[in-house]
């Protein structure tokens, strides 16, 4: 995951992919449920042009399930292809063969009627890091197998997963990097953990995270936390997360770096609920 995205490796990921996308006839580019924008790479619409693409909502299961409807209906409107998924739980994976062999019944058929007699599909997949894309590949091929290289640019031999029948899947993921178009977006990929917390101020993330869940989620902090976000800016907020979690330093004062790491991992393992950063058509 520490991955240092320096221009030539941009580069080099960007010319492996283009290479190993002539070999498939499908791609899976997966997305964070809770950010499905800022976890996108714009890039892969030029690098996958003309290939018949499925977009995958992962880590459904950490996100507002009313918010991801809204993005399957968003989606759906732009002509994208998507399915909302749990990696972890499997959820949703079911429904990825079939839909990639509806979209690709005709090339198929075309294919057969040209006499092709290999009509087996094969598929990649493309990602930011961390979005779940060896826990796929891993659920997809039903191995517990070691996490598939991160390094970007390093070229290894092709291996392919056969899954079911003619379906096969290439083993090594398109690492796609982070796109930091505002600063809202570092901080939304910050929050998610696909950026470390160690290049941030990690009050300032913790506050900047308060403010979306004062904003668009005080129920939650409430029952979390016991506390009324009505009135409280997020600085306020966090010393009194603070103060109710013990974040306490000899004198009195609070902890705020503690109480914001505390924070921060318990919205990474969902235990403030189950929360979107980004909604198709209003900023959060
Ligand atoms: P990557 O290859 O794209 O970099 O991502 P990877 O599969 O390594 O997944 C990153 C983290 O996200 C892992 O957690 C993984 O378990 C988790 N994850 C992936 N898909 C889902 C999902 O659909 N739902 C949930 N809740 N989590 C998901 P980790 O803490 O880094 O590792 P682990 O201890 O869970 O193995």
């Amino acid at each position: 995951m520490a991955i240092q995205w320096f221009p030539g490796h941009m580069a080099k990921t960007r010319k492996q992919i283009s290479e190993d996308i002539k070999l498939v006839d499908v791609i899976y580019e997966l997305v964070d449920a809770r950010i499905p924008m800022s976890s996108r790479n714009p890039e892969i619409d030029k690098i996958a042009a003309d290939k018949p693409r499925i977009l995958l909502l992962n880590k459904a299961d950490m996100a507002d399930d009313d918010i991801n409807n809204l993005w399957i209906d968003y989606f759906k409107k732009q002509g994208v292809e998507c399915i909302k998924l749990s990696c972890k739980s499997g959820e949703g994976i079911e429904k990825i063969q079939p839909l990639t062999q509806k979209i690709l019944s005709e090339k198929n058929r075309k294919r057969k009627d040209r006499g092709i007699v290999d009509t087996s599909i094969k598929a990649m997949i493309v990602g930011i890091p961390n979005v779940g894309k060896s826990t796929f590949i891993n659920k997809l091929s039903g191995r517990a197998g070691a996490k598939t290289g991160d390094r970007p640019g390093v070229t290894t031999g092709k291996q392919w997963i056969t899954v079911k029948g003619d379906f096969k899947l290439l083993d090594t993921p398109g690492i796609l990097w982070p796109k930091f178009e505002d600063e809202n977006v570092g901080f939304r990929l910050a929050f998610t953990g696909a950026i470390k917390d160690e290049i941030m101020d990690v009050e300032e993330l913790a506050c900047r995270l308060l403010e979306v869940l004062s904003k668009h989620y005080p129920d939650n902090i409430f029952e979390r936390y016991k506390i009324d976000c009505e009135g409280l800016d997020s600085y306020d907020l966090l010393e009194e997360i603070g103060r109710k979690r013990g974040c306490v330093m000899s004198g009195g004062s609070i902890n705020t770096e503690r109480c914001a790491n505390m924070l921060l991992d318990e919205f990474r393992a969902t235990k403030i609920g189950k929360i979107s950063l980004e909604k198709p058509t209003e900023e959060m």
